[in-house]
């Protein structure tokens, strides 16, 4: 029996940590070195097939890390199913600015929101500032999935999305 189901989700963060890069790869599979900051937010969807005969069609709402368009994010994320917030593995304040989004969405989103954190950029090994581990913790304790991806080589990119549609529940 096959079932299919449409998952709203938000992606949050600070600026310049990776968010369009991200979901451009999960949607299109490409990646651009140079892009433009975001704009207000991007709309775009993506279906994806879970075990069990199940299809999960996301519609994403990619919003806008700058500090101007802090006031809109509540727009997109109010009846979201779920969340991905982002951070910049070789940017230790990104990590801090995303505790405060996940904070944001634990009071005042839908209960029961998925919510993944993102430890973007994981080509950049070199620069790492925020260790896996330190990470990880976190992640656990707030009651979160978690991830590091590489919008740039597609590392782990399809294993966040489809973690997240397994997670949230169907109907
Ligand atoms: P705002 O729209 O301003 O909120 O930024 P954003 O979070 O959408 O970041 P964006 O996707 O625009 O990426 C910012 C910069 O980081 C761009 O120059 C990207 O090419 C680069 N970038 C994004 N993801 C990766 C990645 O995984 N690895 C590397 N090396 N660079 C990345
Ligand atoms: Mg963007």
């Amino acid at each position: 029996q096959e079932r299919f189901a449409q998952f709203k989700l938000v992606l949050l963060g600070e600026s310049f940590v990776g968010k369009s890069s991200l979901v451009t790869r999960f949607v299109k599979d490409e990646f651009l070195e140079q892009r433009e900051s975001t704009i207000g937010a991007a709309f775009l969807t993506q279906t994806v097939s879970l075990e069990d005969n199940k299809t999960v069609r996301f519609e994403i709402w990619d919003t806008a890390g700058q500090e101007r368009y802090k006031s809109l994010a509540p727009m997109y994320y109010r009846n979201a199913n779920c969340a991905v917030v982002v951070y910049d593995i070789t940017q230790a304040s990104s990590l801090e600015r995303s505790k405060a989004w996940v904070k944001e969405l634990q009071h005042r989103a839908a209960d029961g929101i998925i919510i993944g954190l993102a430890g973007n950029k994981l080509d950049l090994e070199d620069k790492r500032e925020v260790p896996t581990e330190e990470a990880r913790a976190y992640a656990e304790e707030a009651g979160l999935l978690f991830f590091e991806t590489s919008a740039l080589t597609g590392e782990n990119v399809l294993e966040l999305f489809t973690e997240i549609a397994r997670k949230v529940p169907f109907e």
